[in-house]
This record gives C-alpha cells, structure tokens and sequence, in this order.
C-alpha cells in the first residue's frame, strides 16, 4: 500500500505553518496567477459601516508584518483609513482550501519615499489609471473609463504617465495577526499568530 499523499498544509506543527503562509504570500505578490495575488481588502466608512475590495497584492514582509498594496489617494478606501486607520485583509485558495485574514493598522502615504519607491517601480501601463482626471468613484454623466480621452486604446509614455503621481498612493498594513483556517476531510485545522517585539507568536484554535 503507498503512503497517502502529503496535506497541502502542515496539519500539525505551528512553526511550518508559520513558514508555509509567509512562502504562500510570497508566492501570491509574484505570481499574477495565484489566487492569493488578489484578496479582499476591508476598511471602516466614516458612517462605521464596513467596505471591502479586490485589490493586488504587491509586498510582505515577514518580519516587519509589512503589507503593501497600490490605490489612488482620491479612492473611498482612502478617506477610510484616515477616519479609522485599520484594516482588515481577506484570502482564500480554493486548490489548497486555505483561507487567512490579516488584521492590523493601516495608512495611505501619497508624499513619502516608499510610495516614491513603488511609484519608480510602476510601469507605464499600470500608472495608467491614476491619471483619471476625477476621482474613482465619482457620479459619471455616461458610461466611462474615466480616462484622458487620448490614453483610452494606448499606454501612456513615461512623461505622460507621471500625470498620475499625485493621484498614486500606497495602503500599508502593519500586521498584528494572521489567522488561518485549513480545510482536510481528516479535520480542519484553524490557528493565529500575534507579532509582538519577539516576533510571531502561534496558537491552534478551534475550527
Ligand atoms: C482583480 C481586481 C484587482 C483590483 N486591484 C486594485 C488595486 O490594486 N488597487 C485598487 O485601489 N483597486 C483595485 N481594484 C478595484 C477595487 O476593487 C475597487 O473597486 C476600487 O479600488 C474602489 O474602491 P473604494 O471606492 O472602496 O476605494 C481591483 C479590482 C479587481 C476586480
């Protein structure tokens, strides 16, 4: 009789699942094909009402619990993280039946070197949407992309493109949790971690 198959996720042991999530989310920022490449990105309205969206996934950071995505400073979400700067990330695989949540402080910076380092490190094509004259969101008076009318069928040059500088900002989330629900027909498996200055700290849950 052969062994039956590996689990797609350590069952028993915190410290491989620990490196498992970080290797996964590592993975997710590279490959535009991974499911985690896109989670759902929650945030608290003004009125208190909670809001989520898709958005990618462009850097982790192990240690630091770093969580870096892109957005337009004029977006909602924006106005959120300044009324109340935390969030809230949402991902699931449906192939390794992962799901994890990540929690901590969050902030837009707009003006400030990492956002001048993401923006340097932005290609043209995807500075693309941060030059729409109004604000994402906005009412429009007819079907639009909200696009400069010449940038609509074509990427933008270089020099064009940095008419979307002031309108590009980064979403940092600080991470102080992860929390991970593993789906197996031999039993699920659910656990957190909380970063403190000794860094991760792991414990199983109830699923
Ligand atoms: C696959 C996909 C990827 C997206 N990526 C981003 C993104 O990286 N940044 C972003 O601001 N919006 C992204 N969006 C659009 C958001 O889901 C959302 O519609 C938009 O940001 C406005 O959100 P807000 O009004 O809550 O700020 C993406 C949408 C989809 C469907």
């Amino acid at each position: 009789m052969s062994a039956p198959p590996a689990p797609l996720f350590p069952l028993d042991d915190l410290a491989q699942a620990e490196t498992a999530l970080w290797s996964r989310l590592g993975r997710a920022v590279r490959d535009r094909r991974s499911p985690w490449h896109t989670p759902a990105v929650a945030t608290t309205a003004p009125d208190g009402a909670p809001r989520a969206r898709i958005m990618v996934l462009r850097a982790v950071d192990r240690s630091s619990g770093l969580f870096r995505l892109h957005t337009d400073a004029r977006a909602a979400k924006a106005a959120d993280l300044a009324a109340t700067p935390r969030a809230a990330l949402l991902f699931y695989d449906p192939g390794a039946k992962l799901q994890l949540r990540v929690e901590g402080p969050a902030r837009v910076e707009t003006a400030t070197p990492a956002a001048d380092l993401a923006w340097a490190a932005t290609r043209p094509f995807s500075r693309r949407c941060y030059t729409a004259p109004h604000p994402p969101g906005s009412t429009a008076p007819a079907p639009t992309s909200g696009l400069p009318p010449e940038l609509e069928s074509r990427e933008p040059t270089p020099a064009e493109s940095e008419a979307g500088r002031p309108h590009f900002a980064i979403l940092l989330v600080e991470s102080v949790r992860l929390e991970f629900l593993f789906l197996a027909v031999t039993g699920h498996r659910r656990g957190c971690f909380d970063r403190s200055e000794a860094g991760w700290q792991g414990r199983w849950l109830i699923p």
